[in-house]
């Protein structure tokens, strides 16, 4: 019989799951198991320190429901969602626009709109008229890709944090014309604190983290043969572009509002211009890291 200490458990702990017939199943639960026994050996762990670890875990599942994620949150916070999404972008073959964070505030079930429809419901404060072209890696038009969009509203709350979550507002779809070119009106982007009245923001807390996310627009953009991209565009000049919470930020996802813009299909209002390039499709995988809340409580035990 083997003798189980504090180095034999992990072979032991690996051995007993080599069996997986899975592969990549076997590789992933494997690694994970290294991983976390090394990073107890590294710090000398307590009982009552892994309590508190796993006191904290349960206290992040508590808190989802259908319109709420805190899980997604806490791989936000801790920059696994960064982490992955830059994993992602290094698979894709052709040149993309980088990807960033899905967030816990995505919709799949956002309204259809036509191109210049503006997806302020409710919401008061500067309207501003988004466009550009959605492009392949050699940046020819892709017609016909599919937008999807969602901001928060001008005190920087998303309409799934408000008294009643069905009532939709700033988000919505739309279809690129022939060329792949989108234009649609919304509100110049605010920056927001994430969710702080949760475990994760009691985490940020205890870190002494401003727990602010720069001013930015959610994008999913996709058309068939092509990789989903989940991307973000982000205002210049926000006090926190350079220190999101999230990690969520890449130059190249800045962009300035021009108050004047002649190019514009609005020409009356400040625009935010922006192509989206997307790769060509590989490997079928969506990319995405998250998902609409609703869908990932409705799976669980199903
Ligand atoms: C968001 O951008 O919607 C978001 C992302 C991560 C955490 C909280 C919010
Ligand atoms: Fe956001």
């Amino acid at each position: 019989m083997q003798a189980i200490n504090e180095l034999t458990i992990t072979d032991a702990a690996t051995q007993q799951m080599a069996g997986t017939p899975h592969p990549r199943l076997r590789q992933i639960m494997g690694s994970l198991v290294r991983h976390l026994h090394s990073f107890a050996r590294e710090v000398d762990l307590t009982p009552e320190e892994w309590l508190e670890g796993i006191r904290f875990l349960t206290a992040v599942g508590q808190k989802c429901t259908a319109h709420r994620q805190e899980f997604i949150l806490l791989s936000d916070t801790l920059g696994m969602s960064a982490l992955v999404n830059a994993l992602h972008d290094k698979r894709a073959t052709g040149a993309a626009t980088k990807s960033s964070l899905l967030g816990p505030f995505y919709r799949q079930d956002a309204p259809m709109m036509n191109l210049g429809d503006s997806i302020i419901s409710k919401s008061e404060g500067t309207p501003v008229v988004f466009y550009g072209q959605v492009i392949d890696s050699e940046r020819r038009g892709i017609p016909n890709a599919l937008v999807q969009v969602w901001e928060p509203d001008e005190t920087g709350n998303y309409d799934l944090q408000k008294h009643d979550p069905s009532e939709m507002d700033l988000r919505g779809c739309f279809r690129a014309d022939e060329n792949g070119n989108y234009y649609f009106r919304g509100l110049c982007p605010t920056g927001y604190m994430i969710p702080m009245d949760g475990p994760v923001g009691d985490m940020i807390r205890a870190q002494k983290r401003h727990g602010y996310r720069p001013a930015h627009i959610h994008f999913v953009i996709g058309a068939p043969g092509y990789r989903e991209l989940v991307t973000a565009l982000y205002v210049a000049g926000d006090p926190h572009i350079d220190s999101d919470t999230v990690f969520g930020v890449d130059e190249s996802l800045i962009v300035k509002r021009n108050a004047v813009d002649r190019a514009s299909p609005l020409p009356d209002l400040p625009s935010i211009h922006y192509d989206f390039q997307l790769a060509a499709a590989k490997d079928g995988m969506s990319g995405r890291v998250g998902a609409d809340p609703s869908q990932i409580t409705s799976k669980v035990g199903a």
